[in-house]
């Protein structure tokens, strides 16, 4: 196969299961399918239940599809070659929820470096890589400091410096900011931002805040194990209703702008984020 025209991630008809051919058998996946290209920034959201987290082990193998297939950078996950699992590893690094239970070594620069070392790397690789991925979440200074005296936010970002060190094409986040205030929510997302402009790492958010999906430029929405929604995120979080069915709030300026457009006044398409709102609503004023 051509590599090069291969996407990154493409997830095709995969169902999975939890506890199978049991009483409490589970379907957590009915038969997903979206393709993501390297680079691009999706948020995967959706209520509670929905499917995210399950999906997120999927991507980097540590569950493979009951039906249907996930192939990574061209490598089908289900692969039962060491080789073809460490790839898929290697290429796509997923930070999961509550960084206490993450935290693995008391001096932060050696919690970072538990997964670069782990791939075997040369010890001066590994000290580069470190000090690089705690320079590109903001945390270089803690280098010497302990996780456990950190803020949420920090702990976090220390997490993402952690996978972010394992230097992968792909980054899944599982709710980083969900237990953040809102400075430690900015940190963060400011964070991904960068980790996708200056690293070029193809990023793929999972989160509960429709704002901050608003960032991404395109929203995967699963609802019951299915794909609901897969459109530009500026489409995807306009449409108040379509969310409402699937048990999400749109971001407060799209739902203002809803309501507004039910009272008759004449607003635009595709409203998201308060820059949005405010341009449309200064035009009418004028
Ligand atoms: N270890 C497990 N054993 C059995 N069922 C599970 C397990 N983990 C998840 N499930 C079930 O699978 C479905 C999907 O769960 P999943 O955690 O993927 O959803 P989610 O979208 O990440 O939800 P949340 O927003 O609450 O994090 C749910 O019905 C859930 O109860
Ligand atoms: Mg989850």
């Amino acid at each position: 196969m051509d590599r090069s025209a291969e996407k990154i991630i493409r997830v095709s008809n995969a169902v999975y299961k939890y506890n199978r051919d049991t009483e409490d058998e589970v379907t957590a996946l009915r038969g997903i399918s979206f393709e993501i290209a390297e680079g691009e920034f999706v948020a995967l959201v959706g209520a509670n239940g929905s499917g995210k987290s399950t999906l997120a082990r999927l991507l980097n193998a540590l569950y493979i599809p009951d039906e249907g297939d996930v192939f990574v950078s061209g490598i089908n996950t289900a692969s039962d070659k060491n080789e073809d699992i460490l790839a898929v590893r290697r290429t796509v690094g997923v930070v999961f929820q509550n960084p206490d239970n993450q935290m693995v070594a008391s001096i932060i620069e050696d919690d970072v470096a538990f997964g670069p070392e782990n791939l075997g790397l040369p010890p001066a690789e590994i000290r580069e890589r470190v000090d690089w991925a705690l320079e590109c979440v903001g945390m270089a200074d803690h280098k010497k400091g302990t996780p456990f005296r950190l803020s949420g936010g920090q702990k976090q970002r220390i997490a993402i410096a952690g996978v972010l060190a394992m230097r992968p094409r792909v980054m899944v986040l599982d709710e980083s900011t969900a237990m953040l205030d809102p400075r430690g929510k900015k940190e963060v997302m400011d964070v991904v931002e960068r980790i996708r402009s200056e690293a070029g790492v193809t990023v793929i958010m999972i989160t509960h805040f429709p704002d901050e999906a608003a960032r991404a430029d395109r929203v995967i929405a699963l609802s019951g194990g299915r794909v609901a929604m897969d459109m530009p995120s500026s489409a995807a979080l306009s449409d108040v209703e379509a969310l409402r069915s699937i048990g999400l709030d749109a971001p407060l300026p799209a739902r203002i702008a809803y309501e507004l457009r039910k009272r008759g006044l004449s607003m635009p398409e595709g409203i998201t984020t308060p820059d949005g709102l405010t341009e449309a609503l200064c035009r009418i004023k004028n």
